[in-house]
């Protein structure tokens, strides 16, 4: 099942970023995105997840088109579907670990899965405070968050620039299974070459284009 895709693409901030962009990820699929800093990864990945309008060009989830989807519709597609796990995590910070697992658990009635965290190795860290955390366990706590979830399309925007090569490649483990398993997909932004060669195909962000290079 076609889960993104993407047309005619173009957004600009103070200038152009990129135009034409094409893209499309069914379920299974994991597709990565690279590029230099400030290239746009995460404008683009905004725009894909439905929390940018683009200057032009069609977004399609799930087969239905992002144009004329009401507030209501959109909000309830983020919550049940997409799972976006941001380049600065926003994780509550006043909360334990265990209790930002929860809040998605509640809101997805999805239960908090014991080996997600165990592969996650973040099992016994979780009932500390968010701010107790080093900077990898609450990148990967925030993986855990989203995959809680159970969404369709996991976009994960430098889920793993705070971790080492090892954590990060077991971090990949963790999303290889979970899409077989949930016929699911992803969207990766990385600036980790290797990561993004475990990918079934790469893209490259360069001179305002998205260029596949995988
Ligand atoms: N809300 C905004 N308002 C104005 N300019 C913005 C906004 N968001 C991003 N930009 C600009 O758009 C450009 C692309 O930013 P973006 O965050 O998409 O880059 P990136 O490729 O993800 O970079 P990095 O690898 O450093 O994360 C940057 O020049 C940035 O300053
Ligand atoms: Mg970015």
């Amino acid at each position: 099942m076609k889960l993104l895709e993407a047309s005619g693409i173009a957004h600009h901030f103070d200038y152009p970023l990129f135009s034409g962009v094409d893209l499309s990820i069914d379920s299974h699929e994991s597709v990565a995105i690279i590029g230099v800093s400030g290239s746009g990864k995460s404008t683009l990945l905004h725009i894909l997840s439905t929390l940018l309008t683009p200057d032009s060009g069609e977004v399609t989830l799930m087969g239905e088109s992002m144009e004329g989807l009401s507030n209501r519709g959109l909000v309830e597609l983020r919550r049940k579907q997409l799972g976006i796990i941001f380049q600065s995590h926003y994780l509550f910070k006043g909360f334990t670990g265990a209790e930002n697992l929860e809040v998605a658990s509640i809101l997805s009635n999805e239960p908090v899965e014991p080996e997600l965290l165990r592969a996650l190795k973040i099992e016994h860290v979780v009932n500390q405070k968010v701010t107790e955390l080093s900077g990898g366990q609450q990148q990967r706590l925030s993986v855990a968050r989203v995959l809680t979830k159970k969404p369709r399309l996991i976009y994960a925007d430098e889920p793993t620039g705070n971790l080492d090569l090892e954590t990060a490649c077991e971090v990949m483990d963790l999303f290889d299974s979970y899409i077989a398993k949930h016929d699911a997909g992803l969207l990766l932004v990385t600036h980790e070459l290797q990561l993004a060669d475990r990918c079934q195909r790469v893209y490259k962000l360069e001179e305002h284009q998205l260029v596949r290079v995988k």
